[in-house]
């Protein structure tokens, strides 16, 4: 367990690997964390591979194989159930067209807590027959008896955020699958706000479909997300976003042959972000190395102290002040929160303006000392009312 002020691991050590923290404070990991020496050399060892052999595709797509294990090893999933995409976006897209709108089950139950993009695929099934059902976010929270409204035997999937974007609030996956699952529905869920930050067990919690990008709490960046599905569903699925990497022998070029891979690949599509892919796995093995419980912990400790300290210093929370419910993510509701973003840089500490708020989104390198830097700068800029 951490202490009170320090977490069962070298923190120190991770943060010599940060080489941002020499001029600033990143709290802004809900939106892209840092550049690591990892993943630096990551980049660096896919460009000097790239330099030295002109191509090597062999060992290229051996990498990304890889980084889709590293993805299974952080969600105890196996490797054969996860895709690669490009982004959260594509992943829902997937998952939404592979599913038939057009007989009795064509209710689409969404939160009004997803990250737009989500509400946007599902929207775009409507012209096949999709019925989008919205569970409401009340005091920027969702609380689980309001998906009762929404589900029932003509839902055909439930799709839901594990944490909120905007303040960090979680649900509860496993009580979401079972209420799903009740009624014969699916669940996809975006966990592209908690992985890296809670663990994630699919197995034990039973979801069917869940998908992260890499840039935030992986450590990563733009440009590759994954996909896991269930083994029992992949080949009940077939998706029309699609591509050669989806088939059974991507090299075995049959223009006219559309086969189906037996595994979750037949959920990839063209050509893989190969460099993207490299830089993700190295992410991915700093949390996976780190331990996202003994993240979690810390967090834990880091999230009660934005708390509180905001509570201190006057600024108004929005979400759930228990920490059970949410991760460390904290927001609090200010003016112009693209405005206050600029003047908390300027005092060298980086949040993430989103609409009403200001995010403060600690990753395991942060300190409680980062943490009181970041709230005494949002309250120098933005003094309460
Ligand atoms: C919860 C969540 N889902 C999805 C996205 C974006 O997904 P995409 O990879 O499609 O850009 C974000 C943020 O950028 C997010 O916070």
């Amino acid at each position: 367990m951490p202490t009170i002020d320090r977490p069962d691991y070298d923190i120190d050590a991770w943060r010599k690997r940060i080489p941002l923290l020499g001029s600033l404070i990143p709290m802004n990991n809900c939106s892209q964390a840092p550049q690591t020496s990892e993943t630096r050399a990551a980049a660096d060892r896919y460009l000097e591979s790239w330099n030295r052999s002109g191509m090597d595709w062999d060992a290229w797509v051996e990498e990304v194989q890889l980084a889709k294990q590293e993805f299974a090893r952080l969600i105890n999933a196996s490797v054969d159930e996860i895709a690669l995409c490009s982004s959260v976006s594509e992943a829902t897209s997937a998952i939404a067209t592979a599913i038939r709108f057009d007989g009795r089950r064509r209710k689409v139950v969404v939160t009004e807590a997803e990250f737009p993009t989500v509400g946007h695929v599902w929207r775009a099934q409507e012209r096949h027959g999709a019925e989008l059902s919205w569970v409401p976010v009340c005091d920027g929270m969702i609380e689980p008896s309001s998906y009762d409204a929404s589900i029932d035997d003509e839902t055909a999937i439930v799709s839901a955020c594990h944490g909120y974007y905007l303040n960090g609030f979680t649900q509860n996956l496993a009580d979401l699958a079972a209420r799903a699952h009740a009624a014969g529905a699916l669940v996809y869920v975006d966990a592209y706000q908690t992985l890296g930050t809670v663990p994630v067990d699919v197995r034990a919690t039973g979801v069917d479909f869940l998908a992260s990008g890499n840039l935030k709490f992986l450590m990563g960046i733009p440009g590759v997300a994954f996909l896991y599905v269930r083994r029992e569903l992949i080949e009940r699925l077939e998706p029309t976003i699609t591509g050669w990497f989806g088939r059974v022998s991507p090299f075995s070029f049959q223009v006219k042959q559309l086969d189906w891979s037996p595994t979750a690949s037949r959920f990839d599509s063209g050509t893989p972000p190969v460099v993207n892919a490299y830089i993700a796995r190295a992410g991915m093995e700093i949390i996976n190395d780190v331990g996202v419980t003994h993240i979690r912990e810390w967090l834990e400790v880091l999230g009660q102290r934005l708390i509180d300290g905001g509570r201190t210093r006057g600024l108004t929370l929005h979400g759930t002040d228990d920490m059970s419910r949410k991760t460390a993510t904290t927001a609090f509701v200010v003016e112009d929160s693209h405005a206050i973003e600029v003047a908390m840089r300027a005092r060298g500490v980086l949040p993430s303006a989103r609409g009403p708020v200001i995010r403060l989104a600690p990753h395991f390198y942060n300190t409680l000392a980062d943490v009181d830097m970041a709230l005494d700068a949002l309250a120098a800029v933005a003094p309460p009312a």
